[in-house]
């Protein structure tokens, strides 16, 4: 299994181009069940769940082809995904189990076929993630749900869904975008309260849009469909990615660095870079993207994760890493996910001193940390143990790199290219 092995103390420097999201991707994808034209998606992050949900993808029948995956140094692809007809609505296990974000065909399958069958994605490193406001939104548009065997099954009377409005408690972003996708289809008028506002949310919508749905209250928490009969092909970009640009400013902000993120839009990073401000690093707006340069010693913060316009739990672990090298004590809640803190025990065995209590950390700053051969369990987890092999003292092992590839694009060329000594071994 690969490896990535950082030699730490470099200052970052340069310039760090921004893919699109992955986020945004994974629900860009579906929207072509929603039509049997072609749809392009362009800057598509290369990486293994977009692949394994192109996988899916093909396997319902959708016929997926890239251009500019090939050639080297390319950020983004495209994809054309064309959903002529649909083989099979089912999602399997296997794949539901590997990305959970699998179950974002249940909506639109239903919307097109009537009927879906997707398995339950069953536990993960994060915590429960349960389903059920997937599931209530589509009863909320008429669907009849039934579980059999570990799969849900939801089917569409008479073969269409109906408008409805749904209210969610809480807010999820999955299941936001499911109801919205099912919502594009059906017959009448869709009403959805409490809805997510995340930046992808949005990029979902617009999407929509492009393939003639009518949306209005886009960017708000209240999103009001007007559902139709058929939607057409489109060409759509992807957002540029929130996370994986926050992600690269830690790393400035860690390193003592400077590096311009570019492509990156501040539209959309409110709460991360009003953090970044306040750890002590200065954020400029430039033609191009966003610089992030460290200025003086890195200063302590309380952080709560909350959903948009709040803090992001995926930069959660990630600013931890940051903090554990601050001048003072930061607290830090996570309110989203329940068993988030999995890098904490990783962190403190590079000698960062963090405390967990409940859904609060303590992280108390410490004069250095020091490489060692770590791993994590999850996605942001693993940036949180990258960035603190490029501050550590040493060299860090970073074990389980498929997490990452699961969502960072080209990380060690990314790195390399701005100063980092950090590369992947094949043999580990
Ligand atoms: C998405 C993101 C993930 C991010 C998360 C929160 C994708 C592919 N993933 O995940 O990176 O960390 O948003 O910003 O976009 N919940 C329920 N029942 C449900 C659905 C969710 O109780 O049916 C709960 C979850 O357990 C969690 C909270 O709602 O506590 C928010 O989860 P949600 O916003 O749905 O996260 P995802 O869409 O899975």
């Amino acid at each position: 299994m690969d490896r990535i092995i950082i030699r730490g103390g470099k200052r970052l420097e340069g310039r760090v181009p921004i893919s699109g999201a992955k986020n945004a991707a994974l629900t860009l994808l579906p929207c072509a069940i929603l039509t049997d034209q072609p749809l392009t998606l362009s800057n598509l992050p290369r990486l293994a769940d977009v692949d394994g949900f192109g996988h899916l993808m093909n396997g319902l029948g959708i016929s997926t082809s890239i251009a500019g995956a090939k050639r080297k140094g390319v950020v983004g692809r495209a994809m054309t995904l064309k959903a002529e007809t649909i083989v099979s609505t089912t999602a399997p296990y296997d794949m539901v189990r590997k990305m959970r974000a699998s179950i974002l065909v249940l909506g639109p399958l239903l919307a097109r076929e009537g009927e879906a069958t997707v398995s339950l994605p069953g536990g993960c490193a994060i915590g429960n993630r349960p389903i059920d406001l997937h599931l209530k939104a589509l009863e909320a548009l008429g669907a009849d749900i039934e579980m059999t065997a570990g799969y849900v099954r939801a089917t569409a009377p008479g073969g269409r869904l109906s408008g409805g409005r749904i209210v969610f408690p809480i807010v999820s972003v999955g299941a936001t975008e499911n109801a919205l996708m099912a919502a594009a289809l059906a017959r009448g008028e869709s009403v959805i309260e409490n809805a997510a506002r995340e930046p992808e949310i949005a990029d979902l919508c617009r999407c929509l849009v492009a393939m003639g749905a009518e949306i209005e209250g886009i960017g708000t928490e209240r999103l009001i469909v007007q559902g139709k009969d058929s939607l057409h092909g489109a060409d759509y970009r992807v957002m540029p990615d929130r996370i994986e640009a926050g992600s690269y400013a830690c790393a400035a902000g860690i390193t003592g660095g400077d590096l311009l993120l570019e492509g990156a839009n501040a539209d959309d990073m409110g709460a991360i870079l009003s953090g970044l401000s306040e750890a002590g690093l200065q954020v400029t707006h430039e033609a191009g993207g966003i610089r992030v340069k460290a200025d003086g010693p890195l200063r302590p913060l309380s952080l709560s994760t909350a959903p948009y316009p709040g803090f992001p739990t995926d930069m959660q672990a990630q600013f931890m890493a940051m903090l554990a090298l601050a001048n003072g004590t930061s607290v830090l809640t996570e309110t989203i996910f329940e068993n988030r803190y999995m890098h904490v025990p990783e962190l403190a065995r590079m000698g960062a001193d963090i405390q967990v209590h409940g859904r609060t950390a303590i992280v108390k700053g410490v004069e250095k940390l020091t490489g060692a051969p770590v791993m994590a369990t999850d996605l942001r987890a693993s940036m949180s143990l990258i960035l603190a092999g490029l501050a550590a003292e040493g060299t860090t092992e970073v074990l389980r790199v498929y997490h990452l590839d699961r969502g960072y694009e080209r990380l060690e060329e990314k790195l390399s290219a701005v100063g980092a000594d950090i590369e992947r071994d094949g043999e580990g």
